[in-house]
């Protein structure tokens, strides 16, 4: 088989081309992907030199480029985007070009070239926001409501993919995730951001009063239920993918990350402005993708942070440059507990 993988530079398109190259070493994957900040050739150095690997430096809105890669391309898989909902409240556009317009120019390309697959890496931020108080999950059924720029721009893209399917019969396939954390993710997302402050002895920054809920998932699962899609999913068909755990808001997050790391939690936590138009809950039932496909998150919140925190502490290399720079993006939108913003920080202590 031949892929094309777009974002492999990214968090979970990196572990996802490590996964697949592991457990099917005869396969080709050319990886296309623009390397803005959020993509590191650095979590691709251990396969750099497989014969059966290429990179593309490029555009996936290039559509002369993507239509010249598109050509004996049997698989896409899709997780180029802009990924960062803080981000997106600060430059939507870039959003919208990336995430609607690059999606557009991939579906025609692989239209054309008439492609076996295209798998769309989505979201369960375009399901909106559930209430702290129900017992209400996102699942294949849920009505779409997103609500900040990136989930809007997901949501669109979502209905694109589907579009190319029913307008032009492409055979597609789209997973809505819940929160992945694992190896390689950048600093920006709140997991590496807690174990990275930690380990350079600052506190973590908890916006509002840290009551949100994320449904966390380790992404080497999300790696293995994308495969299950491509080798064994239905066309035409969403999967909605989440973690093994119940309910865990950020603060109990941060505890338990601040326990394995050894910390004491009044002095690791400060509260934090909070962001604007803050989606309260997430949870997913993935019990679709549990009963066709036999899928299941293998690791639990604790087993993945623990393996995650070692790989933080190993890595230095890999997140050090990127550290300073996300922490002057924070220190820009006020989302940090450097000194000088210490009136919007709320200490814990208190
Ligand atoms: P990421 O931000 O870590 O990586 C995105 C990658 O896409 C980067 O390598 C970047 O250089 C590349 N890219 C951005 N714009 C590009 C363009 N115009 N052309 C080519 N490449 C471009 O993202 P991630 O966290 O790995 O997420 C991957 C996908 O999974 C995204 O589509 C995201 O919406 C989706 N998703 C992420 C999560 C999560 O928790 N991280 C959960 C559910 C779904
Ligand atoms: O649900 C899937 C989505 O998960 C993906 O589609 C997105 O690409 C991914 O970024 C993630 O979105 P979130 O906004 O949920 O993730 P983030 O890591 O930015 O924040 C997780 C929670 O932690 C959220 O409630 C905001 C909070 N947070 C975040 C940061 C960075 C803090 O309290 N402090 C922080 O410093």
């Amino acid at each position: 088989m031949k892929l094309l993988v777009t974002g492999g530079a990214g968090f979970i398109g990196s572990n996802f081309i490590h996964y697949w190259l592991s457990r099917h070493p005869g396969d080709q994957i050319i990886n296309l992907d623009k390397l803005t900040y959020a993509g590191n050739l650095g979590s691709l150095e251990k396969i750099s030199q497989n014969k059966n690997y290429k990179f593309v430096r490029g555009d996936i809105t290039d559509q002369k480029l993507v239509n010249r890669l598109m050509a004996g391309i049997d698989w896409v898989v899709h997780f180029a985007a802009e990924s960062h909902v803080d981000r997106s409240l600060n430059n939507p556009l870039v959003f919208l070009k990336t995430n609607i317009l690059g999606t557009y120019t991939l579906l025609k390309a692989s239209s054309n070239h008439k492609v076996k697959r295209f798998h769309h890496v989505s979201t369960d931020e375009v399901f909106g926001s559930l209430s702290p108080r129900s017992k209400r999950k996102f699942s294949e059924r849920t009505k779409y409501d997103p609500r900040s720029p990136y989930s809007a721009s997901k949501a669109a893209s979502d209905h694109l993919v589907n579009s190319f399917h029913h307008s032009f019969g492409l055979p597609i396939t789209i997973t809505n995730c819940s929160n992945n954390y694992g190896p390689y993710q950048h600093p920006e997302k709140f997991i590496p951001r807690m174990i990275t402050n930690l380990i350079r002895g600052e506190k973590i920054p908890i916006y509002g009063d840290g009551k949100y809920l994320r449904d966390w998932l380790y992404v080497e699962d999300h790696c293995r239920a994308i495969e299950l899609i491509l080798t064994r999913g239905k066309t035409a068909e969403t999967y909605c993918l989440g973690g093994q755990i119940k309910q865990i808001n950020n603060l109990e997050l941060a505890r338990l990350i601040i326990q394995l790391m050894g910390k004491d939690f009044k002095k690791s936590i400060a509260f934090v402005k909070d962001r604007p138009g803050h989606d309260r809950r997430y949870a997913v039932d993935w019990s679709k993708a549990g009963k066709e496909l036999g899928w299941r998150p293998k690791y639990s919140l604790r087993e993945g942070l623990k393996k995650t925190i070692e790989w933080y502490l190993k890595n230095p290399h890999w997140w050090d440059k990127l550290k300073k720079e996300t922490e002057k993006f924070y220190t820009r939108t006020k989302k940090t507990c450097l000194p000088s913003y210490r009136r919007a920080c709320l200490s814990a202590d208190r």
